[in-house]
């Protein structure tokens, strides 16, 4: 762990094909459109069973928060609306039916919203530790949109791969039957074993938090909590928006799993934004040695920054020649 916070990474410059941006949506307002309830309990790693040395590895003990509320009235009115502008471009993938990623080039309301530092403040004060917004753009703002077909699960059973993040309704979650958000209050390694076994999760771990209206959320430490999106039982809408974070100490191993990415994210934006977003990493770890510069004696330490480093822009690498061979990762409907 370092004290060393890493700075920002601007949001690309470049517009990339095939998201074209959309005209007449309303404009992002934080004082009219936020309205941040902080959330009264926590659920930590270790309640949900997790060992010290799985604790060890993440930036924080964080684990799931209760239902709180992020928008007004006002805000969630406009996110629904700029939720149906953004419909048309819905894509498929093996676990999600109908979903829209890299909303944040084309919309600009929505991109203010999940970089936010109102946002970005309350959510790391939840976590008890500084985030920034996800670094790669499609990892901001991904909108989930209910299946065609009645009964058929938004989402299946999966873990993250990224750290951070929430979960938002967008539609009101009461204006519908089923469709729940729920999450396994266990392990990922529990969930793995059960299904290898052949086993169903154990009924009694399996939460549905109850919201009462769009414009609330839960935040969850996402690559350590095992969820899914239910399917509604008669039709409706139901729309959610998910938001990324990344943690500001990148003296923690990167969750990001490219291969998974590729197969979801257009080949011509998927490789260059998780190539900038280990740009970003490097660049602050090498600046963070700058930073806490002092005269000694220890050169095993400095070695040892230097191989980290390297070891980071391999795995990277490595990440970038073999995403072909990779399928989708998730636990099933079950
Ligand atoms: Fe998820």
């Amino acid at each position: 762990m370092s004290s060393y916070l890493a700075n920002p990474l601007e949001f690309p410059d470049v517009q990339p094909q095939g998201f074209p941006v959309l005209e007449n949506e309303p404009v992002f307002d934080p004082a009219k459109h936020l309205q941040i309830e902080m959330p009264e309990t926590i659920i930590s790693l270790k309640e949900f069973g997790y060992s010290d040395s799985d604790i060890a590895e993440c930036p924080c003990d964080f684990g799931i928060t209760n239902v709180f509320r992020i928008l007004s009235d006002e805000g969630a009115k406009c996110m629904l609306e700029v939720a149906h502008l953004l419909e048309p471009y819905v894509s498929s993938n093996a676990r999600i039916a109908r979903n829209v990623r890299g909303g944040v080039y084309q919309s600009k309301f929505l991109r203010d919203l999940c970089q936010s530092d109102e946002l970005t403040a309350a959510v790391s004060k939840i976590c008890g530790t500084h985030l920034l917004p996800h670094t790669i753009p499609h990892q901001l703002g991904h909108m989930n949109y209910n299946p065609k077909e009645v009964g058929e699960n938004v989402d299946k059973w999966h873990f993250d791969t990224l750290r951070i993040d929430f979960v938002m309704f967008v539609t009101d979650p009461n204006s519908v039957e089923g469709g729940e958000f729920e999450y396994y209050l266990g392990t990922k390694h529990e969930v793995a074993e059960l299904k290898k076994a052949g086993k169903p999760l154990n009924p009694d771990k399996i939460k549905a938090p109850v919201m009462p209206g769009p414009g609330y959320a839960v935040l969850q430490q996402g690559n350590m909590v095992v969820h899914r999106a239910k399917g509604l039982t008669q039709p409706g809408e139901r729309i959610t928006m998910v938001n990324g974070y990344v943690p500001r100490d990148v003296s923690f191993p990167d969750y990001t799993r490219f291969d998974q990415l590729y197969l979801v994210d257009p080949p011509h934006m998927a490789a260059s934004e998780y190539s900038r977003h280990v740009s970003w990493m490097g660049r602050e770890f090498l600046h963070s040695r700058l930073q806490d510069f002092e005269f000694n004696e220890d050169k095993a330490k400095m070695a040892e920054d230097f191989e980290k480093l390297a070891q980071m822009m391999v795995h990277a690498a490595e990440q970038l020649r073999n995403a072909d061979e990779a399928k989708i990762e998730h636990f099933g409907d079950g």
